[in-house]
């Protein structure tokens, strides 16, 4: 395949160039990040299983209508993708407390919350992505009302649909964060559902013993961080078919 003009390294995932303009490459790597990149490591095979499980649940919900940026995988570590203008914002769902509304409001942690909580972060590595208002963020146009509006509907619907998921193979989804962006068609506009959704970004809990099966893992040192992953894309029935072949996968061209 032709080398790809490579256009941003983040933590977890490369962005190439796509085949056709409006698209692009996301490539994922077994990097682990936690505390904003303070702390880092290789999670093997992450890389293959978050492409496999973000694949799995963008293609559930466009079933369902809601808009995401997915449009095929193209191999182990590579996904198609709609390139979109990404909206500066972590928006997390919460069901049930954990991490850090446990450590900032005392609520202790597997606490069920009264009703699913949204909050927002202002994705900026620099500032450390610092929680937001709504008005932070209409005041700051980082989003307009309108779109703030469509992106609290995406992610409630979101929720609801994923929890279903989830507990129907004995998970149950505590929180997790979405990432969205501005698709354009012309002269209209979209918000979709963009970035990926996996085990880095979701905590999941087995519904029967609480035990941890997401990122929660790496961050606390608790081991069993490869198996947690696998657990959760055994449970949805999609482990690659190749078992454990390529959870290395390829070198990244540069
Ligand atoms: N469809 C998309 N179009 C443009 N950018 C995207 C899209 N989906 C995700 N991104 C961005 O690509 C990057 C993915 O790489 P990641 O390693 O998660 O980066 P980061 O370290 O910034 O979180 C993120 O910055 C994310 O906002
Ligand atoms: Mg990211």
């Amino acid at each position: 395949m032709a080398r790809r003009r490579q256009l941003y390294e983040g933590k977890a995932k490369i962005l190439f160039e796509g085949p056709e303009p409006g698209t692009l490459v996301q490539y994922f790597k077994d990097d682990a990040s936690a505390g904003n990149g303070v702390k880092k490591g290789v999670i093997t095979g992450k890389g293959v299983l978050n492409n496999r499980i973000s694949e799995y649940l963008m293609l559930k919900l466009h079933d369902i209508g809601i808009p995401t940026h997915f449009v095929r995988r193209l191999n182990m570590r590579e996904q198609l993708i709609r390139e979109v203008e990404i909206i500066p914002l972590e928006v997390v769902i919460r069901n049930v407390a954990a991490g850090s509304i446990s450590k900032r409001l005392g609520i202790p942690e597997g606490t069920r919350l009264p009703r699913s909580i949204l909050e927002y972060y202002y994705k900026n590595d620099a500032l450390n992505d610092p929680m937001v208002s709504e008005e932070h963020i209409t005041a700051f146009d980082w989003a307009a009302p309108q779109d703030l509006d469509d992106i609290n509907a995406l992610a409630l619907r979101t929720n609801d649909f994923l929890s279903g998921i989830f507990q129907g193979i004995g998970i149950q989804l505590v929180d997790f964060k979405l990432e969205f962006g501005r698709l354009w068609e012309g002269e209209e506009m979209r918000i979709v559902l963009a970035d990926e959704i996996s085990p880095d970004n979701c905590r999941l809990w087995d519904a029967k013993t609480s035990e941890k099966l997401d990122k929660d893992r790496f961050r606390r040192d608790m081991g069993r961080v490869e198996e947690a992953y696998q657990e959760v894309a055994r449970r949805l029935g999609i482990l690659p078919e190749a078992g454990n072949g390529d959870l290395k996968g390829p070198e990244v061209m540069q």
